[in-house]
């Protein structure tokens, strides 16, 4: 469900606009302040050594800034990106073809870093260790194999899944930096930073309302953004309010947390039609009409960080929060032991 309001994913209009709204520059990426710590000193060390960045993977929820930040340490670094994604990397002679067109010291992103064939991913081991990839030259018999040597580069990695990295791959990365949801400040600044940009004006009680529906997002903080300027321009005076803020953020139905249909639907389904859980991810899918990866990446996170689901052996289970975000009554009753409360 592309179309979905409070989908972190990116919609092909956002492809075009998202790029007016991205921070260039470390100092201007809001929030993540222990990665930028890390990141920081990661990128001053390399400077002064003058060497190139240790490889890099970054890993957390969609719309959390992974390309941005990729975009960051290339232009800290003051060198070029070239960017590819797992699944377009085919065979181990198009890693080939991109690696041997790699200069000194650039960056080379990869996209769901996850998703490369087996193939590939054997041939970056050697690569990213040692800047020296093995080619097989001729077939048969007379073929043979050729050690060529790369300049060094570094290898920034984005996934949203990291459990689904093998361990050989994971371990060629130096740093490893796990992307958090937004708190509320960071997002508060994010929306000002980006209504600045749009040159919307905002006060102050706007900002924090749609700040507060965001799922700790910066991606869809920045949507909810251009849907409420929309609401402000067509049914109000333009500037975006608490009380503005407010009535376009409910037309849309994302509720005062961040959630919107297909979110109490889950929740709904999981409560009502299984009890309250644990059911299985497929089994969930299939009663949702939902994908169970889709669920998995995009929908749960934010349920789990909200602790309104947890995960269990047996699947998945409604924490009390979610009875009492959906005005039901949990198990046992309002005052009642919690049966989930003792997970994960
Ligand atoms: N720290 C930040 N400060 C301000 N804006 C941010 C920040 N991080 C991300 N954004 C905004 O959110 C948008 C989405 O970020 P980005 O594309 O980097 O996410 P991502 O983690 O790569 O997502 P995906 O997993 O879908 O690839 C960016 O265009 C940018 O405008
Ligand atoms: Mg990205």
């Amino acid at each position: 469900m592309s179309d979905r309001l409070v989908s972190p994913n990116i919609s092909d209009e956002e492809q075009i606009l998202e790029g007016s709204l991205r921070p260039r520059r470390l100092a201007e990426y809001i929030g993540q302040e222990k990665i930028k710590e890390n990141l920081g000193i990661l990128l001053e060390a390399a400077r002064r050594r003058n060497e190139p960045v240790d490889h890099v993977l970054l890993y957390g929820p969609p719309g959390l800034g992974k390309t941005t930040l990729c975009n960051i340490i290339a232009a800290e670094m003051g060198v070029n990106l070239k960017t590819t994604a797992g699944p377009a990397i085919e065979h181990a002679g198009d890693l080939a073809s991109i690696l041997t067109s790699l200069q000194p010291g650039e960056v080379l992103f990869i996209d769901e870093v996850h998703r490369l064939a087996r193939a590939v991913e054997e041939r970056l081991y050697s690569a990213m260790e040692d800047f020296a990839l093995d080619v097989v030259i001729g077939k048969g018999p007379s073929a043979r194999s050729l050690r060529l040597s790369l300049p060094p580069f570094t290898v920034v990695g984005a996934t949203t899944r990291v459990g689904s990295l093998t361990a050989p791959l994971r371990d060629r990365f130096g740093a490893i930096y796990r992307m958090e949801y937004y708190d509320i400040t960071s997002l508060e600044m994010i929306v000002h930073r980006s209504a600045g940009i749009l040159k919307v004006p905002a006060d102050e009680g706007g900002i924090k309302e749609i700040a507060g529906r965001a799922r700790g997002t910066p991606r869809i903080v920045n949507r909810l953004l251009k849907r409420v300027r929309d609401y402000a321009q067509v049914r109000a005076d333009g500037v975006i309010t608490r009380e503005v803020a407010n009535r376009a953020l409910d037309a849309l139905e994302v509720d005062e947390i961040g959630l919107d249909q297909t979110d109490r639907n889950m929740l709904t389904t999981i409560i009502q039609k299984f009890n309250g859980g644990p059911v299985g991810l497929d089994t969930l899918a299939a009663s949702t009409s939902e994908d169970s990866e889709t669920i998995e990446d995009v929908y749960e996170p934010y349920l789990l960080q909200l602790g309104f689901i947890a995960r269990t052996p047996r699947g998945r289970v409604a924490m009390r929060a979610a009875y009492e975000h959906l005005g039901l009554t949990p198990p046992g009753g309002e005052s009642g032991p919690n049966l989930w409360t003792a997970t994960p």
